[in-house]
């Protein structure tokens, strides 16, 4: 059992590939591409199969750097997971032997916090490591382990780690959180479900992913109601059952093809597209006077080439769902370099979260930085190739974005950030017609 082994056990992670985009920018986008499965989705439902025995299997799951972590983290575990096909994961979770996430796995990645939930529901105990993550500002987990004490759980937290028991079985409480959390509310639902008795979540979080594992959890045969837009309901029961489940697209992966055609100019498709998920993304768009075509599963973008026109300004907030997805903040911001005039970011979710325009003024944004939640950007204004670097996920792929639109080459350093949540980024960016390689750091050139 967990305590009999070496509490820093041997675990040899996959060594860090130092690579670099290197981006010959100025050329209009041109054709079709298939939206990815949603990371944020997927890295949930992997985590709530450990909520029974029996196999669950997944299709559409992305196969990006985050996926492969959270199951080589169920790997560890003891779980079984087989990969039949890309995009195909099965998960069984019988023999689950040692309730321990290191250090070394949760550094890599904060969304492994998503496992003291299920793991502590079913088995009653789990250590987990403090979670790393991206670099974007004080990442807490408070809210995580404040639900799960107002489920009965005790937890202390010692050298890192937080020690979490839950004595008999978790019971049912209420979960109030001070403010909206995805992954606070979501680790609450998962552990709620295998609880003793009734669960109220609020405010819950209404994001799409959230309403996907609330559907995966129902066809596991979990209770689980979404009561009031704000407010989850789960009626824990004693068992979960196995059950199939197609994770659905990634609406951020969308939004940023979506500004990526609007930046670079030319027309581009997107296939399986969550237009119904991304309506404070487009009504900003719509606002900018971006031309775009919402179908039945498709986004149509048709951009203006750098150069030959400006969009408006905008002013934008970010928000919890439904209001405008932290995690387009940057691609959008990127777009404001193309509109008449000042634009201001209000990022409310995140601190720090904009620290990566200065980097984007690298390329010859217009930016000011008022403090970490404020900026202006000023437009429009022709970037430029120049080498720079990805300090996280989002800001990585927008600064592709402003490659693209540049004129000249870029070297964008730090590369496997973007790996973490894009599938296939630079493929998908070749197949509409971009100059883009993938190179290991020490061939990489340096901007002419
Ligand atoms: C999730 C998404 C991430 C997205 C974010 C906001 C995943 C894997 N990640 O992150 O892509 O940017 O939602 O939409 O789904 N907070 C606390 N204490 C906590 C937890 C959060 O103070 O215990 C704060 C955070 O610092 C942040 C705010 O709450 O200021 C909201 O964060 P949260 O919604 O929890 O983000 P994640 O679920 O981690």
């Amino acid at each position: 059992m967990a305590d009999a082994r070496p509490f820093h056990w041997e675990y040899t992670p996959e060594p860090v590939a130092r690579e670099v985009f290197r981006i010959e920018g100025g050329r209009p986008l041109a054709g079709t591409i298939k939206v990815s499965g949603a990371k944020n989705a997927a890295l949930k439902l992997l985590a709530a199969s450990v909520l029974t025995g029996e196999r669950c299997r997944f299709t559409n799951v992305p196969e990006i750097e985050d996926v492969r972590v959270m199951v080589a983290t169920l790997l560890d575990l003891g779980v079984v997971v087989d990969h039949p096909a890309p995009g195909v994961y099965e998960v069984a979770s019988g023999d689950v032997d040692w309730l321990f996430v290191p250090l070394e796995a949760a550094a890599k990645m904060r969304a492994s916090f998503i496992l003291l939930g299920p793991l502590l529901s079913r088995f009653g105990r789990v250590i987990m490591s403090n979670p790393g993550g991206d670099r974007i500002g004080r990442r807490p987990v408070n809210l995580h382990v404040d639900a799960m004490r107002a489920l009965g759980a005790e937890i202390e937290y010692r050298n890192g780690y937080y020690f979490a028991k839950a004595p008999g079985r978790l019971r049912g409480g209420d979960v109030t959180f001070p403010f909206v959390s995805v992954m606070g509310t979501e680790n609450a639902m998962l552990a709620a479900t295998l609880a003793d008795g009734r669960t109220t979540i609020r405010p819950a979080a209404q994001e799409p992913e959230v309403d996907d594992l609330i559907a995966f959890l129902q066809k596991m045969g979990a209770s689980v109601e979404r009561a009031a837009p704000d407010t989850i309901v789960v009626d824990g029961r004693r068992r979960l059952r196995g059950a199939d489940h197609h994770v659905i697209p990634d609406r951020i992966e969308a939004g940023t093809f979506v500004v990526a055609a609007a930046v670079a100019g030319g027309h581009v498709t997107l296939e399986g597209a969550p237009c119904d998920h991304l309506g404070s993304f487009l009504e900003t768009l719509a606002a900018m006077g971006v031309d775009v075509v919402c179908g039945r599963d498709t986004i149509e973008v048709r951009g203006i080439p750098p150069g030959e026109g400006a969009y408006k300004a905008c002013d934008v907030e970010t928000a919890p769902y439904p209001g405008l997805a932290t995690d387009l903040q940057s691609p959008v911001s990127v777009l404001l370099t193309r509109g008449q005039g000042t634009s201001r970011v209000h990022e409310t979710i995140f601190e720090d979260r904009l620290e990566w325009l200065g980097e984007l003024g690298r390329m010859g944004a217009r930016v000011e930085i008022a403090d970490s939640r404020h900026a202006s950007i000023t437009g429009p204004t022709p970037l430029h190739g120049a080498e720079v670097s990805i300090s996280d996920l989002r800001a990585g792929a927008s600064l592709i974005l402003g490659a693209l639109a540049a004129d000249g080459t870029s070297v964008i350093h730090g590369a496997h950030h973007v790996q973490r949540g894009y599938e296939n980024i630079d493929r998908k960016f070749h197949d509409l017609g971009a100059r883009i390689e993938r190179l290991p750091e020490s061939v990489s050139t340096p901007t002419p």
